[in-house]
């Protein structure tokens, strides 16, 4: 399929002429993720799981094979390593309550990047202040990479839980998450990866990671918003407590007392998100059919473009490795002097859709030096003529400022 034929297949970019540059908040859908989730409730709908009847028995056929497929898309072992959840935030939450609270205790310490998402920060604050552990975090460098060294002074003896963003959601870093799990197994610590944003651009085997956990939301890869992902290794989920408690997640209920069913559906309580679910499925059928390798080739051609163009603005400030092989769809800009949601305005004005703030990435804002940026993010639909508008309309929104500084 060529770019061109790519596009045809998503309504909300035949509909709106706009360049949307903020897949990093969520993606645009293809035609064939709304139909499925459409025939799902024409032809299929009613509550997996709760019905000897043969509609409940094809809802439940569709909801269970989608985690099949899920299992076979991120070449994990078991089937019933992969849990349903609202999003990645709702995923990670689990493992900190879960895991965390369980496991940890005082002098304990947990090691995060400083780039995480607040989904993979604020809750190891909650499991640091309840148990005692120490919460340390890793540093970038000028280059806006982690080092080795940076890595392994960070990870010690003590450290029982590492969480790392596959790749940042403000900076665009492609971390090296091989290495990290490697050396934080050595000094016998977990790896939880929050994969949300690097899953929707790249093949993820967490057979060959190695990762303990690893978490993503669907709606970041062309499914609905509302549905997400964790994936646990089987020997930790199994051991680990239930987060929600009610409905479909018990063997037997007693007046005082409650045994649990085996996973997967000890952590999935209650009616879930089952068109979120079709709309998954539907979703990761339309990114094999592409294939990552054609996302890739498309990615490369349009982020290398807009690196190139954005960095012959004399105006404005990036923050972005130079290294552009640890580099992934996400640009995070300022012009110099003008605040961010003033740029993002007047880019809307243009048709330039770009997300403005702390990308809730409140700590590594502070640890720029900065409160806010611009951020521009890519996905195998954006054009080069996508860049050309954002050029354009950067200089405009510069010309219009730059009379006042
Ligand atoms: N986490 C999403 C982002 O980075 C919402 O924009």
């Amino acid at each position: 399929m060529n770019q061109n034929e790519i596009i045809k297949d998503f309504p909300l970019l035949q509909n709106r002429k706009i360049a949307y540059l903020d897949s990093g908040a969520t993606t645009q859908k293809p035609v064939q993720v709304i139909d499925a989730i459409d025939k799902f409730y024409e032809n299929n709908n009613a509550n997996p799981h709760r019905g000897a009847y043969s509609l409940s028995i094809e809802a439940t056929e569709q909801y269970e094979n989608t985690r099949t497929k899920i299992a076979n898309f991120i070449n994990a072992k078991h089937r019933e390593e992969i849990i349903f959840s609202k999003n990645a935030t709702e995923s990670l939450n689990l493992i900190a309550y879960s895991y965390g609270l369980d496991n940890l205790k005082k002098d304990d310490e947990i090691v995060l990047s400083i780039m995480e998402h607040h989904s993979n920060l604020v809750p190891w604050q909650k499991v640091s202040k309840t148990t005692g552990a120490k919460l340390n975090y890793m540093y970038m460098n000028d280059q806006f990479e982690l080092s080795d060294e940076e890595i392994e002074s960070k990870i010690t003896d003590k450290t029982k839980i590492v969480g790392i963003t596959h790749v940042s959601n403000v900076l665009g870093t492609i971390n090296n998450v091989e290495k990290i799990i490697k050396y934080a197994h050595k000094k016998g610590a977990i790896v939880i990866v929050d994969a949300s944003q690097s899953i929707p651009h790249m093949e993820i085997d967490v057979q060959k990671l190695n990762a303990d956990f690893l978490v993503f939301s669907g709606h970041k890869m062309l499914a609905p918003l509302g549905i997400g992902v964790l994936y646990g290794k089987k020997e930790l989920l199994n051991k680990m407590n239930p987060f929600l408690m009610g409905g479909d997640m018990i063997e037997y209920v007693y007046e005082q007392d409650t045994t649990f069913a085996p996973l997967p559906n000890k952590f999935e309580a209650g009616t879930q998100n089952v068109e979120g679910v079709v709309g998954l499925g539907a979703a990761i059928d339309y990114i094999n059919k592409i294939g990552y390798d054609k996302i890739a080739e498309i990615e490369k051609e349009v982020v290398e473009y807009a690196r190139e163009k954005l960095s012959s603005l004399d105006f404005i400030t990036l923050y972005m490795t130079p290294n552009k092989e640890n580099h992934q769809a996400v640009i995070s800009f300022n012009i110099n002097g003008v605040h961010p949601h003033d740029v993002a305005s007047i880019l809307d004005n243009y048709g330039v859709c770009v997300r403005s703030g702390n990308h809730c990435a409140q700590p590594l804002m502070r640890f720029l030096g900065i409160d806010s940026t611009c951020r521009a993010s890519f996905y195998f639909y954006n054009t080069k003529e996508d860049i050309e508008k954002l050029v354009e309309a950067l200089k405009k929104a510069y010309d219009m400022f730059k009379k006042y500084m």
